[in-house]
């Protein structure tokens, strides 16, 4: 599928996190097969004023390609200069965050808020438009009413504005996580819309990505918190599409990549900022596993990475020593 001028390998999209989607865990998506891979979201007053952590967010290698980008704000000139900075900065592809319904966004008039206000996102997506080349796309939610109304009115009026895709995660504003994703309101929208629409929302199997495709007809699928210490879930949804057998479950395919993203945080943060990330992030990995909370325990504490990888790889020995289960 592409979106604009750009190319996915395959219908599959890692969802902007906050707190989690930087590079070095996207790079681990992408390994796994990942269609698409995309930043967390960005501050666009963080970048227009040139705050330093912020900027370093927008930071890539050519192995995560493609990438994007997806800032927040309300006001359409910082939002078009920032839109700049993030294409000036290599990005493949813009995101506005239509969705996020965090109480400090949407004060803010970001996020979901946008969706309360179709003639402020109408100038907003027209500025951003004209600033930029890459292909732009929004996230949404279904509105502030479970009807889908709002989500069908910005859906028409950004694709009028140039909008090259539209991602939707059928939950209301006020549901923020609660209840199901409403996948009706994907398809209503990929029945009217021209753009590809990649629909979001409790895919947590192969399986249900494979299902939401065949109900709604969208155009790919991401996937946020499954992909949260799993970024294997790619690689079996590939192969669910591509009909193929997934791959067998490999604990020592696990800690490598533990390891790998223990390194690749080391490179990106400094060991000291990334040993207290891995306090909790390595945690996320050994979900499921043998004794994985006296492990989670054991790391609470590192300092170097050293330290860490000593702790993971006699961690997955334990395991590996461990008498297989019976019958
Ligand atoms: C920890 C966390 C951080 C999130 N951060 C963002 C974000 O920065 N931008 C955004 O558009 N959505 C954000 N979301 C929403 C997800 O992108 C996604 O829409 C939502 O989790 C539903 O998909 P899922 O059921 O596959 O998790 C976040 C969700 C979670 C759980």
């Amino acid at each position: 599928m592409n979106i604009g001028s750009v190319k996915l390998d395959n219908p599959t999209v890692l969802a902007p996190l906050a707190g989690i989607t930087n590079l070095p865990f996207r790079l681990l998506a992408k390994e796994a097969g990942c269609g698409l891979v995309c930043s967390e979201m960005v501050s666009a007053n963080g970048l227009v004023h040139g705050s330093r952590k912020t900027v370093a967010m927008l930071k890539s290698v050519p192995e995560e390609k493609p990438l994007s980008v997806q800032i927040f704000g309300s006001v359409p000139a910082l939002m078009a200069e920032a839109a700049r900075i993030v294409e000036a900065a290599g990005a493949d592809i813009l995101d506005i965050n239509f969705g996020c319904a965090v109480k400090k966004i949407i004060k803010t008039g970001s996020g979901v808020a946008l969706m309360q206000t179709p003639e402020k996102a109408e100038a907003l997506l027209k500025a951003v438009r004209e600033s930029i080349r890459i292909p732009l796309t929004i996230k949404i939610r279904t509105g502030w009413d479970a009807s889908g109304q709002q989500a069908f009115e910005i859906a028409a009026m950004a694709e009028a504005c140039g909008v090259d895709a539209i991602a939707v995660h059928p939950r209301t504003a006020t549901q923020l996580f609660r209840g199901r994703a409403d996948w009706s309101i994907i398809a209503a929208l990929k029945a009217k819309a021209s753009i590809p629409i990649v629909g979001n929302g409790d895919i947590f199997t192969a399986d249900d990505a494979v299902h939401m495709r065949e109900m709604t007809g969208c155009d790919a699928v991401m996937i946020g918190r499954q992909a949260i210490g799993n970024p294997w879930i790619f690689s079996k949804v590939g192969a669910r599409i591509r009909g193929e057998e997934e791959a067998a479950e490999d604990l020592g395919h696990r800690f490598d990549t533990m390891v790998r993203y223990l390194r690749a945080s080391v490179e990106h943060f400094g060991e000291t900022r990334a040993c207290y990330m891995m306090r909790s992030r390595l945690g996320w990995f050994v979900k499921g596993l043998h004794h994985s909370s006296r492990f989670r325990q054991s790391i609470t504490r590192i300092s170097s990475a050293t330290e860490a990888i000593q702790l993971l790889r006699s961690y997955q020995e334990a395991l590996q020593g461990e008498a297989p289960p019976m019958g």
